[in-house]
């Protein structure tokens, strides 16, 4: 069901009103705390700009990492703010706390337009408990709710779902709806031929997507450790290869039921391979019926990059989720750099490219690739994994429906 946004609601809605707007800038830093990828920061930006256009007191509430134990400086949110400050060219004020009488002070002497970040939400344990009275409390220094993390919105914390009982409206942000319709896009009515290419390096991780997607897609991909599991439960010598045992009965039942179905499944024909997963050893490509027993596979070979390339170049819409090689490692990254290359190419030709957030996301920076080359490239991991998977994503199922009737906005 479609959510009610930000930019459906008329821009008076929230002159003056104290905002508390969920983003997610769990992002990645360096070891002298600097910010290393903002995508997440700049990806919040039209949320905030809108809001503060339409005269909003924005408080911006955030978790950062998973802190246990309390507050700590090298998981603070000031780095964030400082980067925010620089983004948006105006002062973004840093609060040492997410709750409480300092920030209720600060809070009510906010003026339209003025922009605040709470301090990280998870250094209170009641969090990631949903913990109704620390929901209560969040809720208590605002007049209205925005939530823009989709990132987070797979987790059902105080701040993602619970201060919904206690704060109305609670609206959809821009990133948040951009995040569903591109995602729901893919999912329910797919220009097609539709391909999915699912890698990463076990398949318990992504049973749940596979099962989805077997039964949507007219082509699937297999690619990265994850295949050697298939490959295994068709009989073949894997070697030192990554295998998870205890799925071979599950592999071959999604390759039955892509059979039964009409899905052509792709897994790889040739691999390269290496005695481990380090840079620098010798590797050789071989068939994947000629896989040495002491080597382990880390990348597709060419072959099947090959027929990657000739199945994907006629479809419409592609959906991406987890590396195809040991791209981290040097040596093993010629596959997934190749799909990166390719889908970059086939979305400037007008096909449909969704990248589904997490390692793919981390193949493409490495790839030194701007997200806009592709139509749509997820700021979530784990939460866009559930939302393929078909799950109803907690952050998400709070907030106002689109068709609400007597809302209070
Ligand atoms: C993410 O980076 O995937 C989100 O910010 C959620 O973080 P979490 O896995 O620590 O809940």
């Amino acid at each position: 069901m479609s959510k009610k946004t930000i930019a459906q609601v008329a821009p008076a809605t929230f002159k003056g009103k104290r905002t508390l707007v969920r983003v997610d800038f769990n992002v990645l830093q360096h070891e002298d705390l600097s910010i290393a990828d903002d995508s997440r920061i700049r990806a919040a930006l039209p949320t905030i700009e809108l809001l503060r256009g339409a005269g909003a007191r924005v408080i911006l509430v955030s978790h950062l990492g998973r802190p246990k134990g309390g507050p700590s400086d090298k998981l603070s949110l000031r780095p964030v703010s400082t980067r925010l400050s620089q983004l948006l060219a105006t002062e973004v004020t840093q609060l040492g706390d997410c709750v409480g009488n300092a920030v209720g002070s600060f809070v009510s002497e906010m003026k339209d337009g003025e922009v605040c970040l709470l301090e990280n939400v998870r250094f209170h344990a009641e969090e990631e408990k949903n913990d109704p009275e620390f929901a209560r409390q969040l809720a208590a220094n605002a007049d209205i709710y925005v939530n823009d993390a989709f990132g987070t919105a797979h987790r059902a914390h105080a701040s993602t779902a619970g201060v919904t009982k206690y704060l109305q409206p609670a609206l959809a942000g821009l990133l948040m709806d951009k995040e569903l319709k591109a995602l729901s896009g893919v999912l329910d009515n797919p220009a097609r031929p539709f391909a999915t290419v699912i890698g990463g390096a076990k398949v318990s991780t992504k049973i749940g997507v596979l099962e989805n997607l077997i039964c949507l897609a007219d082509v699937l991909v297999i690619g990265g450790a994850m295949a050697f599991s298939f490959l295994k439960a068709q009989g073949k010598q894997t070697g030192k290869s990554l295998v998870e045992d205890d799925r071979l009965d599950l592999c071959k039942g999604l390759l039955a039921k892509a059979a039964e179905k009409g899905v052509r499944i792709i897994l790889p024909q040739d691999v390269v391979c290496a005695p481990e997963m380090r840079s620098g050893l010798p590797t050789s490509c071989v068939s994947v019926d000629a896989i040495p027993e002491h080597e382990m596979g880390l990348d597709l070979g060419p072959k099947t990059v090959e027929e990657i390339k000739q199945a994907l170049s006629s479809c419409r819409t592609i959906l991406w989720n987890g590396p195809l090689g040991a791209f981290e490692t040097k040596g093993f990254e010629t596959a997934t750099y190749a799909l990166v290359d390719l889908l970059v190419s086939l979305s400037a030709a007008g096909v449909k490219t969704v990248v589904g957030g997490g390692d793919s996301v981390a193949a493409i920076e490495a790839r030194n690739i701007s997200p806009e080359k592709f139509t749509h490239v997820s700021t979530g991991g784990g939460a866009s994994l559930e939302f393929l998977e078909g799950l109803e994503l907690p952050g998400v199922a709070c907030l106002e429906p689109a068709e609400s009737v007597g809302s209070a906005v």
